[in-house]
């Protein structure tokens, strides 16, 4: 493509006026391209705020399903479940994540009881809420996380969700192989229409402190993740990632953290043509926050801007803890 030269073309003439510029813009952010994360808490009317996640909040049950009617109001279509176990219901299997009455799958009905189908409930599928180490899956005596019976128990864990009334199973673990074993027992189950979005690529971040203190396992986690999760060093492998899951069954993927790995987002929507999620994690948000509160820049501007960079990296949407807020400012 060429252009004429300047003074013919002056790039500066179509954004010399705001009709102009809504004229041009080539990418839309809506209420509706946004998922927001919940934190689910035992007791009743309970909101407890969480330190390294100011302005966030766990909820009770009963009050999660006030922020699901507060989500359908603003135009959000959906929303992503993480609990807060009780101490002594983790255990070194996370057996808590099979119970058919645990605090996601109360979660579960009690925002089908409030809104219906109005609107969506992703569920995260690994072990870390429930096992009392903080790893995603089950250990060897040596610690290592297992591979093949851990993807045994996400299978049972995803089971449970949809039996609750999950309407996208997310696993978040990162096992080898979950995604075509998951599929294969929603198939067998009935769960025909209950979808897979798969963390295809996530990686081993140093952004994850704030929701490991949301769900309670950052104290209990010893060492790191990063033998199942993925090197920031690594875009190639991020597509294999993707590429696995695809072929295992998965709906759509989902990249994690967010902001930094836009490239990897760009790259997915472009070989796979499929839709692309990524997750504004806890620690992003805590850095916007930050930002903020330094009069660094102007929270709300500062919001839009980055939930803006993911539709226009490729995104279907994006999960973000500013949610309400960008809803409420987008819908004006
Ligand atoms: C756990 C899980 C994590 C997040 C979502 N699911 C943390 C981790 O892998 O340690 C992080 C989300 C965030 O930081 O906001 N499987």
């Amino acid at each position: 493509m060429t252009s004429a030269s300047f003074p013919a073309t002056r790039l500066r003439r179509p954004r010399a006026t705001s009709w102009s510029r809504a004229l041009h813009r080539e990418t839309l952010l809506t209420s509706a391209d946004l998922i927001w994360p919940l934190f689910v808490s035992e007791g009743a009317g309970v909101e407890e705020p969480i330190g390294s996640l100011p302005g966030v909040s766990r909820w009770s049950v009963e009050r999660i399903a006030d922020r699901a009617k507060e989500a359908v109001g603003l135009g959000i279509p959906c929303l992503a479940l993480f609990p807060n176990t009780p101490k002594d219901r983790r255990s070194d299997d996370g057996a808590e994540a099979l119970n058919p009455d645990n605090l996601m799958c109360r979660a579960i009905r009690a925002i089908r009881d409030a809104c219906g189908d109005a609107i969506g409930v992703l569920t995260d599928v690994a072990l870390d809420p429930y096992t009392a180490h903080g790893q995603d899956g089950l250990l060897d005596a040596g610690g290592y996380v297992l591979n093949d019976a851990t993807v045994e128990m996400l299978v049972r864990q995803s089971l449970n969700q949809a039996a609750a009334g999950a309407d996208i199973i997310a696993p978040s673990d990162m096992m080898d192989g979950r995604i075509g074993a998951i599929r294969d027992a929603l198939e067998s189950a009935g769960h025909h229409n209950v979808q897979i979005m798969s963390y295809a690529a996530k990686y081993a971040s140093a952004f994850y402190g704030p929701f490991r203190d949301a769900v309670g396992s950052g104290g209990l986690l010893k060492g790191d993740k990063k033998s199942y999760q993925m090197d920031p060093a690594n875009g190639e492998e991020a597509l294999r990632e993707v590429a696995l899951d695809l072929a295992e069954g998965a709906d759509s993927v989902m990249v994690k953290p967010g902001l930094p790995y836009l490239d990897i987002v760009r790259r997915v929507k472009d070989r796979f043509e499929v839709p692309v999620f990524a997750y504004q994690v806890s620690g992003e948000y805590a850095m916007i926050e930050a930002a903020a509160a330094a009069g660094a820049g102007k929270r709300e501007d500062l919001v839009l801007e980055t939930l803006l960079a993911f539709k226009r990296a490729g995104c279907s949407g994006v999960l973000t803890y500013h949610a309400p807020l960008a809803a409420r400012l987008l819908n004006g």
